[in-house]
């Protein structure tokens, strides 16, 4: 429970209660990385689904200030549809017969009562970072995990981490039991790019890097 000026908000209750896949762990770790950047610029995240890791980063920004934009085109990674191992049919809007998670996120974020802290950005995540200029403080990668969705994430955003900032990674599992390989290969790709250095220990599947070099917009490697 975190007191703040307009009275009790259980930031946390709110997490815990929202659909996703962010386990308390590691949004935790978001947290405090995004209390920590969040006074130097922005913080986007990329993979909204219903909020939940909004949560976490929006919080942050209530406590110390700044905004956390949210990109997400709410249309549900290859995983989400029908017949995958993440469908829900809760999110599946009538008229269309397409997964739709914007209802869901704006529910859990009013909830929350973090709308002016949290912003949603909907699109695809290559379009809205072609057209992306604003230095960013913290960049957490969670969108599609497909290997030409990881990749274009990291072409697209990494470039935009403001020198110092920081660079975090979901879903990173070196050993393929654990997991899907395009989190960890972005993750690699990062480290070999020149740009990115590890930065802290790693909090389950939650990898955090620290940009060493060139200035926000430079590519990466
Ligand atoms: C693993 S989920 C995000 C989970 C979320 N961070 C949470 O805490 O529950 C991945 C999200 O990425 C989105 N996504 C996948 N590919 C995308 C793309 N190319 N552009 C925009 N969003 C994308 C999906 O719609 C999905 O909501």
């Amino acid at each position: 429970m975190t007191q703040e000026p307009d009275g009790p908000v259980d930031w946390l209750a709110h997490a815990r209660a929202a659909k996703g896949f962010m386990p308390e762990e590691e949004g935790l770790a978001l947290h405090a990385l995004a209390r920590e950047r969040l006074p130097h610029g922005p913080v986007l995240e990329v993979g909204t689904y219903c909020g939940k890791s909004a949560i976490y980063l929006g919080a942050a920004a209530r406590e110390v200030g700044g905004t956390v934009f949210t990109v997400d085109h709410h249309r549900g990674s290859e995983e989400n549809q029908a017949g995958w191992e993440h469908h829900d049919s809760s999110l599946v809007d009538a008229e269309s017969g397409r997964m739709d998670t914007l209802p869901a996120y704006r529910r859990t974020v009013e909830r929350a009562g973090l709308e002016d802290h949290v912003v949603a950005v909907v699109g695809p995540s290559l379009v809205v970072s072609a057209h992306w200029r604003t230095p960013l403080s913290l960049l957490f990668v969670d969108g599609g995990h497909g290997e030409q969705p990881a990749m274009d994430d990291y072409e697209g955003w990494a470039p935009w981490v403001m020198p110092g900032g920081l660079l975090a990674i979901h879903d990173v599992f070196p050993d393929p039991a654990d997991g899907g390989r395009p989190p960890y290969e972005l993750y690699l790709r990062a480290l070999a790019g020149g740009s990115y250095v590890e930065d802290r220990k790693a909090v389950g599947s939650l990898r955090v890097l620290r940009r060493t070099a060139g200035a926000a917009g430079d590519p990466v490697g």
